[in-house]
Formats: structure tokens, C-alpha cells, sequence
């Protein structure tokens, strides 16, 4: 079986052609298995084919698959909302869901503007929302994805991500810095009064794995509250117990006025979502913002549902924060060892390992290992503007017996790559 029917703008980390998947690993059509540290770039935080999401979807197919959110309300949606309430952020009580994160980005936008009735909004280097227009507009992790489709909407300034170890200061420094170029964003290109909202993803996923300090967020929390600026947090990689909270953004004390969320939300199946106090999403005209599938479709709302079940009964924000504290361990051991690791960052199993050479970024040395580990089957993604970090993003369930395999091939991987 060959791929050559599908179209070339998909990368592919592995050439494997994937048959079925159980837990933390993944099979081809040979049988080879692969340990699966991408969890699909976050997605099945629960493991592949988790048996209660499964029987969920099996049930659910046979009840309705799709009730079409304008003409009627699916049961399973009114339920996922409810479900949902105790784990948002306090006050952001009202739910819109749709498919993809980058659908979920554009809404909040859209209601940032529409609430405000201000144009711009600040975004941050080495940010990732999607491929859409306006959330490319918004994307500042790598030109490959805005390169060849701009002119992209307007009205987005990009102020500096807090990124420590990138700057070489420490994170104070780091932070005083960032603060200050956002106060020269709104003397210089978009004043406050002309700004709807800040997005920021509080741990930067594409962009490096990057968590953001608790002050900085904090700050952004009292900026906004200062000059009525809403504050939108995309927890769509970080959300979902990927740190060892429930949300990234609960290391810190800042609230967020709009919460994006999608990937981890449904195992797999295609759902997004953002919340926001009701009267703020009120300020929605009815009809102005929606879609054919968003919201309507049964199973996955039902997939949803059964994943919340999942990680609670399993403990899996738990488990998220141990098997986190156990690999960050590890990788610091193997830092020791091997200076070329010049950086192992993150909380949770959301952990970056950065290499560098004199400093500088390492890209062909983290290449490289993705690839070894690809050829022995551990599945291993790049992520970074200069793609020298690893991530570490293995499925919520992860035992330390399964990090010990992955960390077996990763460290001959390492061996053979400097
Ligand atoms: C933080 C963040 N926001 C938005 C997106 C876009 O989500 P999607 O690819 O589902 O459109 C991603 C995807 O990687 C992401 O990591």
C-alpha cells in the first residue's frame, strides 16, 4: 500500500502505514509497533482506542449520530456542557463547540471583537493557533506556515514570548524584559484602547514547549483587567490534565476571560470548544457565529463524555504530574551526562528537551534522534522555530516502565546522533 493518492503538504514524522492502535502504542500493517510519544500531537491523552471511549462511540452510533445544532439540541451536547462546568476556570460557564482548534481560536477571536468592539489583538512569538486565515495571522512559531499565504488579516502584533533560556537570562530578567516590550506594543502599534484581546498559549507547544512563568501570566491577567482587554488563554496542547492540572494555566493565578480548548477533549475524535461567561458570549448576535457539524455531532460529544469519565476514575492529571516528575527526572540525569541536552523544561507530561551546541540551536542533532527513534520504533516529535527540541507527550497512562523502553531507545538514539 502506498500514500501517494494523499496530498504532499502533510508531513509525516513515520512512513508507517498504521493499522490499529492500543494504549500508548501503535501498529503498522507488518504488525511493528511503535511506542506513540506524540499521542498524536496531544490528542489521545487517554491512549489509543481507550476501551469506554470505544463502547461510548459503539453506543452512541446506534442512538443518533448527528443533530444538527441550528435545527435541534443533541442530548449529548447539553451533557458534555454540563460535564465540563466543574472543570472550567470559575465564571466561564457557557460553551461553544466546534471541530477543529482552529475553528475554536477563530470564534474566540470573533467574540473578542464583537464584545470589545475593538480590532487588534496581541499575539506572542513563537505562538501556534492553527492554519486558518486569521490563525495564521495570529502564528508566529515558523514562517512555513504563514510563508506563500500572506497578506494575512490584519490588526495582530506580535509582542516576545518569556522564554528563558532562549535569551540566556534568567526568568525574572526574562519576564521584566517581555513586559516591557508589550508596554512599547501598546505606545508604538496598538494602544489599549484599541486592543480586544491578548492570546497566549500558557505552555507554548509548537514554539518550543515553553511553560510561561506564573508571573508573566499573572501581569497579563492585571493588564487586561486595567485597560478591559480580554485575556484568551489556548489551552488547546496544554489543557486537559497534559501538565498535572486539569489546565496549564492553574500553575498560576490568572484566569482567563476566554478558554480555548480541542485535541485532548474527545481521544481522537474531531471536537473544540471555547468558554466564556455568559454575558460575554451574549454578546454574540444569535446566527452571527456557528457551523453544519459544530456542536451536533453525538458521538463525539459521546467520545467526549467518556473521556472526562476516563481521566477522572483513572486519575490521569495525577498520573500526568507523576510519570511527568519521573521522566523530567530522568531526562536531567541524561542532561548530566550529555551537554548537548542544554535544556529539559516543562511540568507534567508536556517536557521539552532543547539541544544546543555553544549555545546555539541544535536542529540536525534533534533530527536526528527523531529519526533513530522513528527507525526503532519510538514515535518522537521535533518542535521549536529552530526544531531542536524534542517533546515528550506520551499519553496520560503512561506507566514508568513505559517511559523506561522509550528512554532506552532515546538515549542510543542520542549516543549515535553526537
Ligand atoms: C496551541 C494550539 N492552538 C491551536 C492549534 C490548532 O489546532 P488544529 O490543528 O486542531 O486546528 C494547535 C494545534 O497544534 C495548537 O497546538
Amino acid at each position: 500500500m502506498t500514500n501517494n493518492r494523499l496530498a504532499n503538504v502533510w508531513t509525516h514524522l513515520s512512513e508507517a502505514i498504521i493499522e490499529r492502535g492500543e494504549g500508548i502504542y501503535v501498529y503498522d500493517q507488518q504488525g511493528q509497533q511503535y511506542i506513540d510519544f506524540t499521542s498524536g500531537i496531544g490528542v489521545t491523552n487517554t491512549g489509543h482506542c481507550h476501551p469506554r471511549v470505544v463502547s461510548a462511540i459503539q453506543q452512541q452510533a446506534s442512538k443518533l449520530l448527528f443533530g444538527q445544532i441550528n435545527c435541534v439540541i443533541p442530548s449529548k451536547s447539553v451533557e458534555l456542557a454540563e460535564r465540563l462546568q466543574p472543570l472550567l476556570p470559575d465564571g466561564l460557564d457557557t460553551l461553544f463547540f466546534s471541530n477543529s482548534g482552529a475553528e475554536a481560536v477563530e470564534g474566540a477571536i470573533k467574540l473578542a471583537k464583537v464584545a470589545t468592539g475593538r480590532t487588534n489583538i496581541i499575539s506572542f512569538q513563537g505562538s501556534f493557533h492553527g492554519r486558518t486565515a486569521m490563525t495564521m495571522a495570529l502564528t508566529g512559531s515558523k514562517t512555513i506556515y504563514r510563508g506563500g499565504f500572506q497578506p494575512l488579516p490584519s490588526g495582530v502584533f506580535f509582542a516576545p514570548f518569556p522564554y528563558a533560556y532562549r535569551y540566556g537570562w534568567d526568568e525574572q530578567t526574562t519576564v521584566n524584559f517581555c513586559l516591557n516590550e508589550l508596554d512599547l506594543i501598546f505606545r508604538s502599534q496598538s494602544s489599549p484602547t484599541e486592543t480586544a484581546a491578548i492570546i497566549i498559549e500558557p505552555v507554548l507547544g509548537e514554539g518550543g514547549y515553553v511553560p510561561a512563568p506564573t508571573a508573566f501570566l499573572e501581569t497579563l491577567r492585571d493588564i487586561c483587567d486595567k485597560h478591559n482587554i480580554l485575556l484568551i488563554f489556548d489551552e488547546i496542547q496544554s489543557g486537559y490534565g497534559r501538565t498535572g492540572r486539569f489546565w496549564a494555566h492553574e500553575y498560576s493565578r490568572a484566569r482567563p476571560d476566554i478558554m480555548i480548548m480541542a485535541k485532548g477533549i474527545a481521544s481522537g475524535m474531531p471536537l473544540s470548544a471555547f468558554a466564556a461567561p455568559r454575558d460575554l458570549m451574549e454578546k454574540f448576535t444569535p446566527g452571527s457565529h456557528g457551523g453544519t457539524y459544530g456542536g451536533g455531532n453525538a458521538v463525539v460529544m459521546a467520545a467526549a463524555i467518556a473521556t472526562i469519565d476516563a481521566i477522572q476514575e483513572e486519575n490521569l492529571v495525577e498520573n500526568a504530574l507523576r510519570t511527568g516528575q519521573y521522566l523530567t527526572g530522568k531526562l536531567c540525569d541524561l542532561k548530566a551526562q550529555y551537554p548537548v541536552i542544554g535544556d529539559v523544561r516543562g511540568p507534567g507530561l508536556m517536557v521539552a528537551t532543547e539541544f544546543t551546541v555553544n549555545g546555539e540551536p541544535a536542529t540536525d542533532i534533534a533530527k536526528s534522534i527523531s529519526k533513530y527513534c522513528e527507525k526503532h520504533g519510538l514515535l518522537l516529535l521535533t518542535c521549536g522555530t529552530y526544531g531542536n527540541v524534542i517533546r515528550w507527550i506520551p499519553p496520560l497512562i503512561a506507566t514508568p516502565g513505559q517511559i523506561e523502553d522509550a528512554l532506552a531507545i532515546f538515549e542510543e538514539a542520542l549516543r549515535q546522533s553526537i
